[in-house]
């Protein structure tokens, strides 16, 4: 058996000045605002899937390894071994990698995503519970449409940008998950957000354990007043449960971003946003503005680096790959391949709908496998009854640019910062 193909220093380095640096200067557990803007003005992703493909035609599509001192890591560039390394995760692909429990510990210690054996087998069993990861509605559905009713009923038509969302979206989400009594509790919220920017400098911070302790403390609280119309009603009020509740709050913030970039492309979508109302008009289950939902994710996915580490020593096409080896699947390679995929810059819901995307084993904007997003569902329903309640009785226009539109590629990086709509009545 061989050793992995492995990339030059030279080709190393330009993975990580077009991939590694961006990611990491973007914020990848807390998104940094005014870099994501000078993102999109570089048009980042879009350099960064080139210098990917590039290496692909150079190296062939099986795993490449990168030539970095002290750890042995690789690119997945194949399609189907998308499929496989998640396919086989936890065994022998760990989503626990070395980077991400660094940087998780700062506010999830004890996060189903950083934990192994059987630890994992059991927060991933309860989470999968509480957020009934196998239905497609919530038996909590009647309560969140209501609570997302109420919340963005405060938003008028006029200019909307990021500030005037987020203070709402983060009210439905804190009743949402907490019960009423948690709507105004900021406080938590930004503790968190705190922690979360520390989290982004992974290795290079030591644990911020003052900040964690006190953040923990008040999701103990807030879970011991928990109703039960909350996700967290009838959790216990301690530290497990609270650190598995911060990764929740962390993750709703991304779910946040795609509602509002969903937003903006059926805004510019007219034949999408017909189809979405006419969803909206049937009372069914918003197939459809899923769909949108599942597209945006896909088209800036917002976990567009999935790690994961080899267990143990394997035998890859006859390729000798390391125990301990890290993995990079960078999701935009596989969602923006043009060379496979006609609709790769365009916004095409239907692809959800009927069985095309389910063909692409490396189309994985809620990962796949084991290790799928276990909130998918939840999430699907929430995001398209906030976008339901919005769109139900208002056009809006997208003021900021770029702005996307039918006719023409989307953006590769796309702001959500930096994004202004108008409601018209
Ligand atoms: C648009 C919103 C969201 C997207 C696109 C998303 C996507 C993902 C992805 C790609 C992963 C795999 C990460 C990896 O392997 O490194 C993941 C894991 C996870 N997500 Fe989400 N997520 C979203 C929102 C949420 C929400 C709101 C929750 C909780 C309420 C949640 C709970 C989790 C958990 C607990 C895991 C870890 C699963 C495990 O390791 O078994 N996610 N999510």
């Amino acid at each position: 058996m061989s050793g992995l193909p492995t990339a030059s220093v030279a080709e190393t380095a330009k993975v990580f000045a077009g991939i590694v640096a961006p990611t990491l200067a973007g914020g990848v557990i807390k998104r940094r605002p005014r870099v994501m803007t000078l993102l999109e003005k570089m048009q980042a992703d879009a350099s960064a899937v080139q210098t990917l493909q590039k290496l692909r035609a150079r190296h062939g599509d099986g795993l490449l390894r990168l030539a970095v001192p002290g750890r042995s890591f690789a690119l997945v560039l194949a399609p189907d071994d998308v499929g496989r390394v998640l396919a086989d995760s936890p065994e022998p692909f760990t989503p626990a990698s070395l980077e991400k429990k660094k940087a998780l510990s700062q506010f999830q210690p004890h996060g189903v995503l950083i934990s192994a054996g059987l630890e994992r087998d059991r927060r991933r069993e309860w989470t999968e519970r509480a957020l009934e990861t196998s239905r497609p509605t919530h038996h909590l559905a009647p309560s969140v449409r209501a609570k997302v009713a109420d919340e963005f009923a405060a938003l008028g038509p006029g200019p909307l940008d990021w500030d005037t969302f987020a203070p709402v979206w983060w009210r439905m989400v804190r009743r949402v998950v907490f019960g009423d009594h948690a709507r105004d509790d900021r406080t938590t919220t930004d503790l968190l957000e705190r922690l979360r920017l520390s989290a982004n400098w992974s290795y290079l911070l030591p644990r911020r354990r003052r900040l964690r302790e006190e953040f923990l403390g008040r999701m103990r609280v807030l879970l011991a007043r928990a109703p039960e119309d909350s996700l967290a009603g009838g959790l216990a009020a301690d530290d497990e449960v609270a650190s598995q509740i911060g990764h929740w709050l962390f993750a709703f913030d991304a779910a946040g971003m795609v509602t509002f970039r969903t937003l903006a492309l059926l805004a510019t979508h007219p034949a999408q946003r017909q189809k979405a109302r006419q969803d909206l008009a049937s009372g069914a289950e918003l197939g459809y503005l899923r769909a949108c939902v599942l597209d945006t994710v896909r088209l800036w996915p917002t976990t567009p680096a999935i790690l994961r580490d080899t267990t143990k020593e394997l035998d890859w096409h006859g390729h000798r790959v390391p125990a301990g080896t890290g993995l990079l699947v960078f999701a935009p390679l596989f969602h923006r391949d043009d060379s496979r995929l006609p609709y790769a810059h365009s916004f095409v819901p239907e692809i959800w709908l009927d069985g095309r995307a389910q063909e692409e084993p490396s189309l994985v904007p809620f990962s796949a496998g084991p290790g799928e997003c276990p909130a998918k569902n939840l999430v699907l329903f929430t995001t398209a009854t906030v976008l339901a309640t919005m769109i139900g009785d208002r056009d809006y226009t997208v003021d900021s640019s770029p702005k996307p539109g039918p006719g023409r590629p989307l953006p590769a990086t796309f702001d959500n910062f930096s994004l202004r709509l108008t409601g018209h009545p």
